[in-house]
Formats: C-alpha cells, sequence, structure tokens
C-alpha cells in the first residue's frame, strides 16, 4: 500500500479541515444572493441535449428551464451516488473491528477524511437544491433524478455484496473524476458572460471540486487495494456489470428521458419538440461530442490511465466510445 501518498493526502485534508474550522469566512458561499434563473446552472456542454441538432430550436427560456433543471438532476445524482458510496464504503472498510484492523491506521484515517467530507458535500447539495427551488419545501426529496427501475435494481444488487463488489472502486474513480471535469467546463464556461452559470452554483462546484481533486487520488488507492487482487473470476463478473453500468448511465444515459418530462411539465412550451428529442435521444450513445465528454481521456485522464495500464481492460474502446487505449508505458 502506498502509504506515503496517503499520509500525504490526510495531511492536506487534515489542513483544509483545520483552515476551515480557523477561518470559516474563507468558505463564505453567496447563499444570501437568490439563485440567478436567467443564466445557466451547469455548462451546457455538459447536458444531453446541447449535443444534439434539435437544441439549436430552443429560445432561450427554453434553454434555460432544461438546463436548470439539467442541473438540478445533477445535484440530486451526486447527492445519491456519494451517500451510496459512503455507505458502501463503510460496509468494506469499517464494519467490523476485524475488519478495520486488515488495514493500517493511515489508511483508516484516509477512509475517516473522505467520508467526512462526503458528507459535508451530501449537506451542501441539498442546501444548493433547496435555494433553486422553492418546491424542494426544505425536503430531502429527490425531484429531478429518477434512474429506471432495472439501473436502481442492479445498482442496489452491487452495493450488496460488500465483500465481491469490487466494481465500486471503478464507479468512484469515474463518478469523481466526472467532478473534476464539471468544474473544469464551468470554468471554461465563465469566460463569456452569456456562458458563465450562476454564482452560488459556480462556488459550490468550486468547493466540491477542492475535495473531490484528493478523493480521486484515494479512488487510486481502493483499487490497487480491492480490485488489482481480486481472482480473476470476481473480476470478469464485476467488468460485466461495469460495461453495463457505462452503457445505462454514461454512454445512453437512461434517465435522459425521464428527465426531459420534468422540463416539460417545468415549461409546456418544450412539449413541441418532444418527439425530436425521443428520436434523437437514441442516437446519444454514437454522438461523438457528447462521447467525447463523458469518455475521452481528455475528461477522465486517470481513469483512462488506469484501464491502460490493466490487461482486462483492453476491450474497453468498445465499450466507451470516448476512449482510445494507449500502451501504458506512454501514459505519464
Ligand atoms: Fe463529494
Ligand atoms: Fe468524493
Amino acid at each position: 500500500m502506498r502509504l506515503e501518498k496517503i499520509r500525504l493526502l490526510n495531511d492536506q485534508a487534515q489542513n483544509a479541515q483545520a483552515k476551515l474550522e480557523a477561518h470559516p469566512e474563507t468558505r463564505e458561499l453567496p447563499f444570501e444572493t437568490p439563485v440567478d434563473f436567467s443564466r445557466f446552472w451547469l455548462p451546457e456542454s455538459l447536458t444531453h441535449l446541447a449535443h444534439l441538432p434539435v437544441y439549436a430550436e430552443f429560445t432561450r427560456e427554453e434553454k434555460l428551464t432544461y438546463n436548470q433543471t439539467f442541473a438540478l438532476m445533477v445535484i440530486e445524482q451526486s447527492i445519491l451516488f456519494e451517500d451510496q458510496l459512503s455507505g458502501f464504503m463503510k460496509k468494506v472498510f469499517q464494519a467490523s473491528p476485524k475488519i478495520r484492523e486488515k488495514y493500517p491506521d493511515l489508511f483508516q484515517e484516509g477512509v475517516d477524511h473522505f467520508l467526512r467530507e462526503e458528507e459535508e458535500h451530501t449537506a451542501l447539495f441539498w442546501r444548493l437544491a433547496h435555494a433553486s427551488d422553492a418546491s424542494y419545501q426544505g425536503q430531502k426529496k429527490f425531484r429531478y433524478y429518477q434512474p429506471r427501475l432495472l439501473d436502481k435494481l442492479a445498482t442496489l444488487l452491487v452495493l450488496s455484496f460488500p465483500k465481491w463488489g469490487i466494481v465500486w472502486s471503478w464507479l468512484s474513480l469515474y463518478g469523481e473524476e466526472k467532478f473534476l471535469l464539471n468544474y473544469k467546463e464551468i470554468k471554461r464556461a465563465s469566460h463569456d458572460p452569456a456562458t458563465a452559470i450562476d454564482p452560488l452554483h459556480d462556488a459550490v462546484h468550486y468547493w466540491h471540486m477542492l475535495d473531490e481533486a484528493r478523493h480521486v487520488q484515494m479512488d487510486e488507492i481502493f483499487i490497487e487495494e480491492c480490485w488489482d487482487p481480486a481472482p480473476k473470476w470476481l473480476k470478469r463478473i464485476n467488468l460485466k456489470i461495469l460495461e453495463k453500468i457505462y452503457q445505462s448511465f454514461v454512454v445512453r444515459s437512461n434517465s435522459a428521458w425521464s428527465l426531459w418530462k420534468i422540463a416539460c411539465k417545468k415549461h409546456p412550451s418544450l412539449l413541441r419538440h418532444s418527439a425530436k428529442v425521443k428520436e434523437q435521444l437514441r442516437s446519444l450513445g454514437s454522438t461523438a461530442s457528447y462521447q467525447q465528454i463523458v469518455s475521452a481521456r481528455s475528461s477522465i485522464p486517470r481513469t483512462s490511465a488506469l484501464f491502460d495500464a490493466r490487461p482486462e481492460f483492453a476491450h474497453f474502446g468498445k465499450i466507451l466510445p470516448g476512449y482510445q487505449r494507449r500502451h501504458a508505458h506512454l501514459v505519464p
């Protein structure tokens, strides 16, 4: 286990926490300013429909409604992801004193920082959701993220087997690296006033990204600890699950249609595009610009580099259309 690396990450997490406790004003988020409904809440490049021809036919108002609905879905998805991930990690690393003892103290300390920070993120995301949409009425209830029943069941199945569900380590790395990408796109969009997102949404994603930059490095350790030593047969089963999850959640993004229906309820004029949206969403999986954003090396460099270094991922260019394999020795 790379204990020196973990020690460094723990120090960084501890320093960040100490700094914040001593000077809470450094993370002052503009919650007192109302969220700006005349701006996007996430860059258009991250949304599904902005990559399809039908989007060019939307009015500015329609684009805003769709974008803001999408941004709320991403917030809810992030909450669910981090919540489920944390629960699962507790089972994997901390379920009993015996399991805890299997890992060095430094590692357990790293896991503790990770879990503490995820809890803070979840609280922050709920606060952002409530500030953005009064219809939550202050409740922590999912209103925008509605995965298909089959996808929900598949996720629950994986999460029920902490000993066998080693796929979690890859899902964690991908999900957290995607948070870094989200902020990279926010930064890019901020250079033009017409595309710059609402300042509160920007600030929350910025603070989230700071912790996630560390989490991504812990994820690599989780892969080395949980995935790499696993027997071949278990990897084979988990690879199949990973392929299905990537295809449902990343490549085809199966929740895109239910999100569209929610946006239509908010802004009924969107309904006039429904037939085209339905038809064009079928080609999202083969839309190069979208696949580029969700799975190209420039978007997920660490995930790509870790795939490169493992023979079991040799065929992954067929699973994630944006991923092009490189020989591991060429990877910096
Ligand atoms: Fe997080
Ligand atoms: Fe995280």
